[in-house]
């Protein structure tokens, strides 16, 4: 027998159904709610709200859970790549290895971008946020296959889900050899997927770039750790954009444009950019904590918090330990690693974060990597990107294949002017 809440207002009441998921969360439904009682839910920022029910990802923000399709992150972080953890985002389960191989040769075929494309990046200015360049030319691709638009044809879905997957890397490359006035380098497909990006991004026509498998491995598994993270706000973005038909590049475009911001993806760079000016202005970090703490201070500790993790974000765990292994690895210190676990250490023994149950969060490390193994710092969130694309993917194909999705439109309370007459400008004061 299905649980169900009641709401009474007024003479009015409502039964609802409750309906209780695979790991026991619990929705009310409130379908019926306006057209019985005349109330509408008001929740900014959806805190309480769920848009949809799915099975992608899992996350238990107390206990500090991650699964992706039921695997823990954990699990998937030691063992997997991240084009299995791609497929298995993608499809809902782990590849067999025929599986993995058709998917990873299906990728190499598609790694180019048409001659054309490239034309947009000489029309940017040299120092044109990369992001930007991302969601244009994401958009722009659209132009290009005309062809496999069309989101009810199984086939063009697929083939624009391994298009995307297959051209981020080199999309993203091309950014950062414009900003620099480097030729363009095409793709190598005798490399992995993250050798062919490190490949593309550093290597130039007259010199080679050996690849380290040690830079290629923990490349992947930021990836990895970055696939998916159930509705976040780029995700419901690629959703709500996705909800009313437009096809996935423009939806993914969206998505891109929602994970630059600050506070979400853009936090990565936010974190260097904060542990560098500590370091180069000679900070106290003591004294930068009270000015995160100083409600009359805008300064937040980047990196810190989460709106569902209100324990440690197992990603950053993960990415801490890999953090002193790469460097290791590679022979090189990190005086901004060390400003940060600094901050977490005085941080987690603070009041006003322990009392606010703020840890650090996916981006609070992970920037550190990506700069030991000289990924520019405005090229962070675009990794971030690159490594959330198959996550956009799946909960797009997810929404469009749940028979509850309609076109999404919230309501609102308003709250302006009552009806007034026009009045004519001579009249004005
Ligand atoms: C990502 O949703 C996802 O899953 C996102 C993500 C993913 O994988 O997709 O995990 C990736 O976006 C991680 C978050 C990256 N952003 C940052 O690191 C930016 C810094 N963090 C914050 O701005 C904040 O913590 C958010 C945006 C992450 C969450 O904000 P919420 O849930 O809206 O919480 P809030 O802003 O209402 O904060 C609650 C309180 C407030 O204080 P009071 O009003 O109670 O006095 O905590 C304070 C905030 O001022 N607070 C912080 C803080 N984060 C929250 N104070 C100082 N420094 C911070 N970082």
């Amino acid at each position: 027998m299905s649980e169900t809440a009641k709401l009474v207002y007024g003479d009015k009441s409502l039964e609802m159904k409750v309906t209780r998921g695979s790991e026991d969360e619990l929705g009310v439904e409130i379908g019926a709610l306006r057209a019985k009682t005349g109330l509408i839910t008001l929740d900014p920022g959806f805190m309480n709200t769920g848009s949809c029910q799915s099975a992608v990802t899992f996350i238990d923000g107390d206990k500090g859970i991650l699964r992706y399709r039921g695997y823990s992150i954990e699990e998937l972080a030691e063992k997997s790549s991240f084009l299995e953890v791609s497929h298995l985002l993608l499809e809902g389960e782990l590849p067999t290895k025929a599986q993995l191989d058709t998917f990873t040769s299906r990728v190499k075929l598609h790694t180019m971008l048409h001659e054309d494309v490239k034309r947009f990046y000489k029309g940017f200015p040299k120092d044109a946020h990369p992001m930007a360049v991302l969601s244009a030319v994401c958009g722009a691709l659209s132009t290009f296959y005309q062809d496999s638009l069309d989101i009810d044809d199984p086939a063009q879905v697929d083939i624009s889900t391994v298009r995307l997957i297959a051209k981020f890397p080199t999309m993203a490359a091309c950014s950062y050899k414009h900003s620099i006035g480097q030729p363009f380098l095409y793709p190598v497909n005798a490399h992995d997927y993250t050798s062919n990006f490190l490949h593309m991004m550093f290597a130039t026509p007259c010199e080679g770039y050996e690849v380290s498998p040690v830079v290629s491995k923990a490349l992947d598994l930021l990836l990895i750790l970055h696939a998916d993270h159930e509705q976040n706000c780029s995700t419901s973005t690629v959703r709500l954009v996705g909800s009313s038909q437009a096809n996935l590049f423009a939806s993914i475009s969206a998505g891109v444009n929602a994970l630059w911001g600050p506070l979400h993806g853009g936090a990565n760079q936010a974190v260097i950019e904060m542990l560098d000016q500590i370091e180069s202005e000679g900070l106290d970090g003591r004294k930068y904590l009270e000015r995160c703490k100083d409600r009359n201070d805008t300064t937040r500790l980047m990196g810190f918090g989460h709106r569902v993790y209100k324990n440690f974000d197992p990603r950053a765990k993960i990415i801490k330990k890999a953090c002193g292994e790469v460097l290791g690895q590679l022979k090189k210190q990190s005086r901004l690693l060390d400003i940060a676990a600094e901050l977490e250490e005085v941080a987690l023994k603070d009041d006003y974060f322990v009392s606010r149950k703020l840890y650090p969060n996916v981006d609070f490390y992970s920037g550190i990597i990506y700069k030991a193994i000289g990924i520019p710092v405005n090229m962070f969130t675009v990794l971030f990107a690159m490594g959330r694309l198959p996550g956009w993917i799946a909960h797009w194909k997810e929404m469009h294949k749940d028979p509850a999705t309609k076109i999404g439109r919230p309501r609102q309370v308003y709250t302006g002017a009552t009806e007034r007459k026009y009045t004519p400008i001579a009249e004005r004061k």
